[in-house]
């Protein structure tokens, strides 16, 4: 699978950090749009490059990073296609999957340590998407934009 990993100057170190650790990975393939370094860059930049490679099928899905994860989450959904969610928790990773099919998750690099991080993309990678009940409005979702 290939993801892709876009960051600001707040969400970097954590997206080397991830980059590190899913490069190591045999089932994994890894893309990195930047930043690259801890200079202040605009996360809604990165956050649309990231969106708009995996809309366009360059990769499966995303992981990007901000200071909070928040304002990278606003960015990468307005690209349709895109469902984005800001995880905090493993609770979260996995409902981000099942109920939203999330191609992208979030996270705040002031805030979520590597090491939990790591924890919760291995939940959002092995969770699977329930469908169902949830298709409809996760196609709702994508006829939004
Ligand atoms: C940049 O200082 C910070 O605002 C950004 O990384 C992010 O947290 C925005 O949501």
């Amino acid at each position: 699978m290939k993801i892709v990993l876009a960051s600001d100057h707040g969400g970097y170190r954590l997206k080397e950090e991830v980059k590190k650790a899913l490069s190591e990975r045999q089932d994994i393939d890894v893309a990195d749009l930047g930043t690259d370094s801890e200079e202040s860059v605009d996360y809604p930049i990165f956050g649309e490059a990231a969106a708009e490679y995996v809309a366009s099928g360059k990769a499966e899905r995303g992981i990007v990073f901000c200071g909070t994860g928040i304002g990278i989450t606003m960015a990468a959904n307005k690209t349709k296609g895109i469902r984005c969610a800001n995880v905090t928790s493993e609770a979260y990773a996995a409902l981000a999957a099942e109920h939203n099919h999330a191609n992208i998750i979030a996270f705040g690099g002031r805030f979520v340590s590597p090491e939990d991080a790591l924890r919760y993309i291995d939940v959002w990678l092995t969770s699977k998407w329930a469908g169902d009940r949830h298709e409809r409005r996760v196609s709702e979702l994508d006829e939004m934009l």
